[in-house]
C-alpha cells in the first residue's frame, strides 16, 4: 500500500489497498491517514454492496441516511446517489441532480448521534465536471484572526436539514421535514487528534443560538467568507471505482456540479456515526 498526499493540506491518495482484504496493519495505517489527511481516496476497488458498507462499519455506526428515497431498497444504509434526477414529466430533478452543491460537512442536523464520516464510491463518472472538493476546518480555524477565535469561543449554531432556506427539503419525506434543530460549537475539538476546528455549515445552518438575528447575519457572513482557505483544499477529479471517505468532524465539502445532466454520475454513499 501506498499513501501519499493528494495536496499539501487535504487528502491523501491510496493505492495497492484492496479494501476488502484490508489486514488490522493495513487498517490502523489507513486510519491514522485518514485521520491526518481528514480525506482519503482509494483507488481501483471492487466492492459488493456488502463489502462496501462492512468497511464502514469499520470507520463507526452506519447509519440509514434521513432522505428515505434514495436508500437501497434492500440495503437501507446505503444511499443511491445520482439516479432518478428526471421527473415522471422528464424534466430535471433539482433536487437530486444538484445534491451536495455548496460547501457543507454532513449531518450537523443529525439527531441520532455525531456525524463522523461519509464514503462514496464512484460508479459512473461524467466525462467532464461532476467533481467533490474538500476543504480543512483546522485550516480555516488556525486561519481566524485571534479577536474573532475568542469572540467564537461558547457560541453555538443550530442546524436544520436544508437552513433557513430548506434547500433540498423536496428530498425528505414530509414526516422527517419538522425534526428539531441541533446544535453545535463554532469551534470545536476534535475527538482523536485533539485538534481545534472551525465548524460551520452555511448549508443547514438556521442560527446562532441566543443572537441577536442582524448580529448572527453578520457573523455568518463572516464565517462564509472565512471558511475556504484557498491553500487548503482538495478538488477530487472522479475515476471510476474511486472510493473516498471523508471526516466530517474537521472537513467541508461541495459537489462541483458542472457535468451534462445526460450523462450518469452515480456514486454509493453511506453515512457513518461516531
Ligand atoms: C455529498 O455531499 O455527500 C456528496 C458529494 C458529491 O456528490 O460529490
Amino acid at each position: 500500500m501506498r499513501i501519499e498526499p493528494a495536496s499539501p493540506k487535504v487528502g491523501a491518495l491510496v493505492t495497492g489497498l484492496d479494501m476488502t482484504r484490508m489486514t488490522d496493519a493495513e487498517w490502523h495505517q489507513l486510519y491514522q491517514a485518514w485521520l491526518d489527511h481528514q480525506v482519503l481516496v482509494v483507488r481501483e476497488q471492487n466492492f459488493t454492496i456488502p463489502q462496501f458498507l462492512a468497511v464502514a462499519e469499520r470507520f463507526g455506526k452506519l447509519t440509514p441516511h434521513r432522505v428515505r428515497r434514495t436508500r437501497d431498497a434492500e440495503y437501507p444504509a446505503l444511499t443511491r446517489m445520482g439516479v432518478n434526477t428526471r421527473k415522471p414529466d422528464g424534466k430535471v430533478d433539482q433536487a437530486v441532480f444538484a445534491r451536495g452543491q455548496g460547501w457543507h460537512t454532513d449531518g450537523p442536523w443529525e439527531v441520532r448521534g455525531v456525524s463522523k464520516a461519509t464514503q462514496l464510491y464512484g460508479l459512473e463518472i461524467p466525462s467532464i465536471g461532476g467533481d467533490t472538493w474538500f476543504a480543512n476546518m483546522y485550516a480555516s480555524h488556525d486561519a481566524l484572526p485571534e479577536a474573532l477565535r475568542q469572540r467564537l469561543e461558547g457560541v453555538q449554531a443550530e442546524y436544520v436539514y436544508g437552513g433557513r432556506e430548506r434547500l433540498g427539503v423536496d428530498l425528505l419525506d414530509p414526516d422527517d421535514r419538522d425534526a428539531p434543530p441541533v446544535l453545535w460549537p463554532v469551534l470545536r475539538t476534535h475527538p482523536e487528534t485533539g485538534r481545534r476546528s472551525l465548524y460551520f455549515n452555511p448549508y443547514h445552518f438556521l442560527r446562532f443560538t441566543g443572537m441577536d438575528e442582524a448580529e448572527g447575519n453578520a457573523l455568518a457572513e463572516e464565517l462564509k467568507a472565512r471558511m475556504i482557505q484557498p491553500d487548503a483544499e482538495y478538488h477530487h477529479k472522479w475515476h471510476k471505482h474511486d472510493y473516498v471517505v471523508w471526516d466530517n468532524r474537521c472537513s467541508n465539502h461541495a459537489a462541483a456540479g458542472g457535468y451534462p445532466i445526460d450523462q450518469p454520475r452515480i456514486h454509493w454513499r453511506a453515512t457513518i456515526l461516531e
